[in-house]
Parts: C-alpha cells; structure tokens; sequence
C-alpha cells in the first residue's frame, strides 16, 4: 500500500510515520511543508498525480488556537484549504483520505460526553476553521476518514513536555483546574488511525484516550510519574486570559469506534505513563 502523510514532522505525522514503518508492504511518502503546502492547489494537484498514493493522511494543521484568532487568512488556508485541495487531488484519482479534526468544533459548554452524533458549534477561528475542513473533505471525497482528537502530545511541542520543563525553574505553578477533557497520546491516535484505513471504515470517528481530567490533573499526574516535586496550585481559566476561548468541557466519546470495530484506545493515565516511562526518560 502506497501512503502519502502531509505534515509529517508533526507529532502526529512522526508517529503515524514510525508505526507505518513497523508494518509489511507499506510505501511511505513523507512530506514536511517545504516538500508539499498543503495550501498550493497546484503543487498538491502535481505531486499527487505523479506519486499517485492510495491514501493520503492529512497530519498538516495550523494548531496554533490563539495565532489562529489572528492569522484567520492562514488559519483557513492551512485548516480548510489545504484539506479541500488534498480531497480533491486523492478523489482525482481514487484515493483516500485521512483528516484529522479537534474537539474545538464543539463549544464545550455542556457537561456531557460528546459523541460523533452532536451538534457541532466552534467558538474559536481554529475550531471554525477545522470544521471547514471536516466538511470539505467529506464532500469532496467520499472515501474519507476524519478523526476528532483533543489534548494531543508525542513527538513534539506539547502540554507535558511545557510543564517539565517549567518544573525545572518553578518551585510552584499554577495550573487551570476548570477546564476538562481528555489527553491523549499520539500512539493511540496513530494506532486508531490505521485500524480505520486497514478496516475501511470510512466516516467520522472521535478518538481520544479514555477518561477525563482537568490540565491542574494532568500536571498533578505528571509531576507524579517523573518524581517531580514541584507545587501545583490549581487556578481558574479567568487568571490566564487567552485570545482563543478554551471549551470548559470538552470530553469526547469513543462512540463510533465502540460501535463498529471496537474502542482499542487506553486510559489517558495509562497512555501518559508509558509515553513519560519509555519515550521521555
Ligand atoms: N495538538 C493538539 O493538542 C491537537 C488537539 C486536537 C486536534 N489536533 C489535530 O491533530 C492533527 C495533528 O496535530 P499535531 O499536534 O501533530 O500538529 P503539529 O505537531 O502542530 O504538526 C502540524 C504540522 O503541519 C505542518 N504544516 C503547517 N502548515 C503546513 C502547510 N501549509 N503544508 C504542509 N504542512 C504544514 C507544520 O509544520 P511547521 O511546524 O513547520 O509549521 C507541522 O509540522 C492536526 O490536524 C490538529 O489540528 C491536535
């Protein structure tokens, strides 16, 4: 099978790309944003008519939430265009896609579990963003696959690596307690992934580890794993003002997944200690 994997130095991208490489008969094509923009309609058209994959995964996004409120051009660009052109030049030529969405698309203002079933309502410029890209993609190719996730880290700039880090300087921080949701590991989500493409499952899937906490949590949780002593002191999403607004409850439900091939994702407590015990230390 011949895979192309746009923004692949993401950490989604990294991820996908180490376990593709583990599996038999797999060709990959990598491309990082100076070998393939995602946004030039051209190129795109180009580069994938002559490599000709059979599937496209689509880990290439603008994931800066706040630079999105301002760069709203680029954020388009990046998060809707670039899905839309990818869509169109794999449909040209009876390919697949892969695009992988966020739980931004909901406004998280209900304390409920979130399932593929609900309304959507994005109260940010990313999340507005991205749900553009949802749609275009399923649209323009029936063949598709899109994958909400949430509170991503692996291979890259990320929540738990920030936090490490600030614990090295800080003998207390400070940490947002009233926000919930769900961290999820790029190996579940890479894992997921290319069980949909494996299975053709097509459709819209949720997929984040299980269960739920707050960012205060998380630290808590990481601080405990890697013997870390510094203080978390737990704070209100109002101390640390932000262009973007953070959804409160912003939990995801597995529900497509439990209902056909089955939920193979781990609890976030779990995906959080392999990935600090194996990959981090
Ligand atoms: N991170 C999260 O917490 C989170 C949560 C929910 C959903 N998601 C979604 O999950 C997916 C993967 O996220 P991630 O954390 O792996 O993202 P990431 O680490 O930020 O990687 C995104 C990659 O896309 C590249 N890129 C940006 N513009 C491009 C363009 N025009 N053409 C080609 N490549 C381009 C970036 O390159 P540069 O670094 O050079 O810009 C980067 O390598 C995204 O769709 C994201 O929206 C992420």
């Amino acid at each position: 099978m011949k895979l192309l994997i746009t923004g692949a130095d993401g950490q989604l991208g990294r991820e996908l790309t180490k376990q593709y490489n583990e599996i038999k008969d797999v060709e990959l094509i990598l491309t990082g944003i100076s070998e393939l923009d995602i946004t030039d309609m051209e190129a795109v058209y180009e580069f994938v008519n002559n490599h000709k994959p059979e599937v496209i995964i689509n880990c290439a996004a603008h994931t800066a939430v706040d630079k999105c409120e301002i760069d709203v051009d680029m954020a388009y660009k990046i998060n809707t265009i670039g899905p839309k052109n990818l869509a169109t030049a794999a449909y040209a030529i009876g390919a697949e896609i892969v695009q992988v969405s966020t739980d931004y698309v909901f406004d998280g203002e209900r304390d409920i579990e979130l399932t593929e079933f609900d309304e959507v309502n994005p109260k940010t410029v990313y999340g507005k963003t991205k749900l553009e890209g949802e749609r275009v993609v399923s649209k323009l190719n029936p063949k598709h696959y899109i994958v909400r996730t949430a509170w991503l880290y692996g291979d890259g700039n990320n929540f738990v690596k920030t936090m490490i880090k600030l614990s090295e300087t800080n003998k207390t921080l400070k940490v947002v307690n009233d926000q919930k949701g769900t961290p999820t590991s790029t190996v579940d989500l890479a894992r997921v992934i290319i069980s949909l493409v494996k299975n053709k499952n097509y459709g819209l899937f949720h997929c984040t580890c299980k269960g739920e906490c707050t960012w205060y949590d998380l630290t808590k949780e990481i601080f405990k794993i890697k013997g870390i002593d510094t203080k978390v002191i737990p704070c209100t999403t109002d101390e640390f003002p932000r262009p973007a607004k953070r959804p409160e409850y912003s939990v995801l439900r597995n529900y497509m997944l439990e209902l056909t091939t089955g939920d193979i994702t781990r609890t976030w407590q779990e995906a959080l200690k392999d990935y600090l015990e194996n990959k981090e230390s």
